[in-house]
Parts: C-alpha cells; structure tokens; sequence
C-alpha cells in the first residue's frame, strides 16, 4: 500500500510547491489587487478550494495527456504492423471511465458545498455590521451600531467579524475587496449577505470596486478599505459620530479660524501630492497627528483616519484630469465664505453636513468628515484642492454621467448639451473647497 500512496504524496508535494512558486509571482507587491491572500477566513476558503481544484485538475490532466502521448506513439503506423485491437463494447473500461469522472465531481463538490455553507451562514452574534448601499455610481457605508454614515471609505477593525448588508438604491452593483474577499451582488428589493474577519492583515488600504456593470461609470465606482487597530477604529468612529468640526451650529465666534483652516489643510495637502509612499503594508498601528482646524475641539488623541502618507501607492488614485477643464490657478479659498455659498447653492439639496442645518440634502454621499477622506468621486481623484475645485465646477466631465450637475459659470453641462449662463464662480468654488476641507 505505501507504496502506491508514496509517489501520490510526493506528486501533490510537488504540484503544491509549484502552485506556491507560481503563486508568489501574485504577491501583493506587485499585484495589490491578487485574490491569492490568506487575509479572512472568507479568503482562506476559497483559496482552498482552489489549490484542491488546480492539484486534481492538474492530476486529471497530467494523467489524460500521458495516456494520449503513450497511445500515439504506441499505436503510430508502422509498416507490417498489424492494426490495432479495437475494444468497443469494453464493459470494464465503460464502468471505469463513468465512475472516475464521478468520483472527481465528488471530491469537488464536497468542499465547495460546504464553503458554501459556510461562508452563507449568519454572521456571529456581535459582528460589527455595515450597511453597503450602491449607487450610480458611488458607494454608501452606514454603520448602524455606530449611528455614522459615510462614502467610498470603509473602515474595519482588525479581528473582528465584519457583516456586510448589502442594498442597492437604483441598479445592480456588485462588491468586492480582492485582498479581503466578495464579491457578491447588491440586487434591487433583496438583502444580500457577506461576512469574513481581517484577521491575519496589518494597518493596511485596500482596494474595493463594483464588478456588476451598472452604467457609462461603472469602471469608475471605487472605492477603499482601511484594517485599522481595534482602538483606532474606536476613536474613528467616535470622531464620525460627531457632527462637523468647522462651522458646527453653535459655533463660538470663529471668524478667523476657518482662514487658517483652510491654509493648514493646503500644506497637508501639497505634501499628500508629494510622492506616494513605499508600498509597505504600514505594520506599526498609525498614531495620527491629529490634524484638526485651528483651536477644533478635537482630542489630541483622536484618530480621524488614515493620513494620505500612509496610503500605499495603489491606492493614490492615477486618474488623468481629462480635457477641456481648468481651474483658475492660485484662487486661495476662504473656508467661511465657502460655507454660506454651499449653503446657499444646489450643493444642500443633495448632501447632508451634520452640523449644517441647511445641507439635509441624501441624494448624494454624506459630506459631514469630508476633509478628512482622501479620495473624491468614488475613489476616481486624490481629495486634493485642485481635483476637487474640478469637480465641483464640472464634475460630470471629471466623471462620465453623474448625477451631480455641472456648477461652474460658464461649463459646458455634457448631460444637458447647454452651457451655463449662471453658476459658481471659481472664487466661490475655491471657498466651498476651502470649507469642505475644514470638515475633518
Ligand atoms: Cu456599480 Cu458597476
């Protein structure tokens, strides 16, 4: 008997050493998006079932191609030889290849039936739950437990199980973070499931995308996941639990303070443009310098979210600003100013800002801790001044088809085919970047 099981071992010895070999050419420094981590128990399944496939697919293969050669050779035509047997009608044979395909079909379907089950089972009792909401073409995160709700950034804390709702508010979308797991579809008026624990990942971003085509930007509905230390994701959300640190309502007379908020924000800035981090997984948790605004009540010791230096180059957005849209340069906006524009123009009808009474608007993604994200547009642009400046004065030429109107006077509205006889001013968008920027 050992005889027979000996080479078999060291077969699939050598078949998975191979596999490894090959599979460490998909390592995440050069593939940031690779399936092949081991980074949740979601991940961990699959890539079993996987290697289990790749070893009896490449056996079965090995085994067919072998046989093949050895009968063509065998078998050539030779001059006097005689022709060969033929064996139809061959019962043994017949039973043999019915029954070793089944047994195949078996040795597959009995893992994978059982991930199934697994991975579709309820989520532990105590599961941090999210709520994934799609939208053309942008991402909605709520956090029920937690009273937050934000956009295109997700943050989980490391070892602890993450349950995912997953709704649609207009078409199908699909979510997934390659390096953590999914994907699965967010259909209309059905609740879909998905649950796994960042359990073997370090302080990290990763990047998530919508893999359902749901319309002309679907290749542009992005968006991150941060792994944050269970005590960073504590103090994050209680930082998004508050509402806005600028120009919240009661606002004590801070007049000057937005001016310096805004510079601070520009120098942050100018130095997240800088180049892009190492690509190293950053192992140590971040303790964030606490960027807040000028003499903002915030704790010296609040995490308000990964900083743009701890992002990992693939995650800083590349996309090119396209053609035929500028932005004024030098324009140095006043964060004050900014807010009674916004609250005065189209923005509020869509985006809510707790802390701003005037801006109820849930159409579009909430804005409340805006300054602190580090990505617009779903993912699309580094939340710098000047990506933003472009947005906001024509976002549907930074962004094919959304639903956020062209605003800047003078902008050729791509969806409407008119150009605008009225609207903002560069000034005046550089005051409402200035003001958005404020809202850490
Ligand atoms: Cu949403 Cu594709």
């Amino acid at each position: 008997m050992t005889a027979t099981i000996r080479p078999r071992r060291r077969l699939h010895a050598a078949l998975t050493a191979a596999l490894a070999l090959a599979l460490a050419g998909c390592s995440a420094d050069k593939y940031p998006n690779t399936i092949f981590e081991r980074t949740t128990e979601f991940n961990r399944e699959v890539l079993s079932i996987f290697h289990s496939l790749f070893f009896w697919s490449a056996l079965v293969f090995v085994l067919v191609e072998v046989a093949l050669v050895w009968v063509i050779w065998r078998y050539r035509q030779r001059e006097g030889a005689p022709a060969p047997k033929h064996v139809h009608g061959n019962t043994t044979l017949e039973i043999a290849w019915t029954l070793i395909p089944a047994v195949i079909l078996i040795v597959i379907a009995v893992p994978t039936v059982r991930a199934i089950f697994r991975t579709q089972a309820k989520a532990v009792p105590g599961a941090l739950q999210v709520q994934v909401i799609g939208h053309q073409w942008w991402w909605e995160f709520k956090y029920p437990q937690y009273g937050i709700t934000t956009a295109n950034e997700l943050y989980l804390p490391i070892g602890r199980t993450v349950n995912f709702e997953l709704r649609t508010a207009d078409v199908l979308h699909s979510f997934w973070i390659p390096r953590l797991g999914g994907k699965r579809d967010l259909i209309a008026n059905h609740t879909n499931y998905l649950w796994f624990t960042p359990d073997s990942v370090d302080v990290n971003a990763f990047n998530g995308s919508c893999n359902e085509y749901c319309g002309a930007s679907h290749a542009n509905m992005r968006f991150r996941a941060f792994t944050v230390t269970p005590a960073q994701f504590e103090e994050w959300t209680i930082h998004q639990k508050s509402p806005a640190v600028f120009g919240a309502a009661p606002a004590a007379p801070a007049t000057t303070a937005p001016v310096t908020a805004a510079t601070t924000q520009g120098a942050a800035q100018a130095t997240a443009q800088g180049k892009p981090q190492a690509t190293t997984a950053a192992t140590t948790p971040a303790t964030a310098p606490a960027t807040t605004p000028a003499g903002a009540p915030v704790t010296a010791a609040s995490y308000t979210g990964f900083t743009a230096d701890k992002l990992p180059a693939y995650t800083v957005p590349t996309m090119p600003i396209p053609d035929g849209i500028s932005f004024t340069p030098g324009l140095t906006g006043d964060a004050a100013r900014g807010q009674q524009v916004y609250s005065r123009s189209a923005c509020i009808g869509c985006h809510t800002i707790a802390g701003n009474p005037m801006s109820q608007g849930i159409i579009g993604p909430n804005l409340t801790h805006f300054g602190s994200r580090l990505t617009i547009g779903a993912g699309l642009y580094s939340n710098d001044e000047q990506h933003l400046a472009l947005w906001i004065k024509n976002a549907r030429v930074m962004k094919p088809g959304v639903i956020m109107p062209t605003l800047g006077k003078g902008e050729f509205d791509p969806v409407l085919g008119t150009t605008l006889k009225s609207g903002l001013s560069d000034q005046e968008i550089a005051d409402i970047v200035a003001y958005l920027h404020a809202l850490k």
